[in-house]
């Protein structure tokens, strides 16, 4: 059985399609602000989906609270389906007297779930902090399928060094293949990157990242494709952050844009419910 909150309602009318069997959910907001959560079935076991995009605290709180309103009728075994992770970024220490906000909300919501599946997590190393089983999904197949007529024989590229592994999930998925840029950021809206060891001139290219955020890094990169003589340039994320005025800045740059479906937005045209259905 699943059940979704308010950060997974996108996903619902998928989940049915696919056969999922929901245990209704009643969501509301007290005149004060806090939230009213009422679940409206039980199981001994059921699959919670809740993706905390923005409001991202609001999207945790109700995480919390469904799995408690579940355990009050009964729930022996709980499991989170957390497609985009809130706070997956703010994974250490830079000055003295902050937390580690990811650790947080991971032993918070181990209190009440004894398994975790996460999409693309920023930092995979950080699913340790959930004290069950923690597991970092690929939307590498969902991406590649959505891409593989538009890119023909191109090739994938990710970003930075560190999205390398990413793009080669993809490409080995397309039989293409795979390379990176490097990428230096010289402040919180500017990058700098420097042209990758692969011949891109005439071929598709797709560029993969995990987020994208102001869409800096993939304008950059994109523009320094075209300037390298490529074909369409593509550009995918698993998680569509966003900040205001990101999607058409990367939509001018490239041929198309495309995230799955962990945040709901409106380029948001790759879905991951199969993934969580294969749970
Ligand atoms: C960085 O480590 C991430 O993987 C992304 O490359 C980054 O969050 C993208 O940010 P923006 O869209 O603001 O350039």
């Amino acid at each position: 059985m699943i059940a979704v909150g308010s950060g997974g309602r996108h996903l619902e009318d998928e989940i049915k399609i696919l056969g999922g069997e929901l245990i209704e959910t009643e969501i509301k907001k007290f005149p004060d602000g806090e939230k009213y959560v009422r679940v409206l079935g039980s199981a001994e076991e059921v699959t919670v989906v809740q993706s905390t995009f923005a409001p991202q605290d609001e999207h945790i709180v109700e995480l919390i609270l469904i799995a408690d309103a579940l355990r009050e009728r009964g729930a022996e075994r709980l499991r989170a389906v957390v497609p985009y992770f809130a706070y997956s970024r703010q994974d250490r220490v830079t000055k003295e007297g902050e937390p580690v906000s990811v650790r947080a909300v991971m032993r918070a919501l181990g209190t009440y779930y004894d398994e975790l599946y996460v999409f693309d997590m920023h930092n995979p190393e950080t699913l340790k902090f959930f004290p069950g089983k923690a597991v970092n999904l690929s939307p590498a197949r969902a991406i590649a399928d959505y891409f593989v007529e538009r890119l023909g024989d191109g090739l994938v590229l990710a970003p930075d060094k560190g999205a390398r592994e990413r793009a080669r999930a993809v490409a080995e998925r397309l039989g293409l293949e795979f390379s990176h840029f490097e990428k230096e950021r010289i402040s919180p809206t500017e990058v700098r990157m420097t042209p990758v060891d692969v011949d891109v001139r005439g071929k598709n290219v797709l560029i993969v990242d995990d987020i994208i955020s102001t869409g800096g890094t993939m304008v950059r990169a994109a523009n320094l494709l075209k300037e390298m003589g490529a074909g369409k340039v593509f550009v995918a994320a698993t998680h569509g952050v966003f900040a205001e005025g990101a999607i058409e800045r990367v939509s001018n740059a490239v041929d198309e844009l495309a995230v799955t479906n962990t945040i709901p937005t409106p380029v948001s045209r790759i879905s991951i419910v199969p993934e969580i259905m294969k749970l």
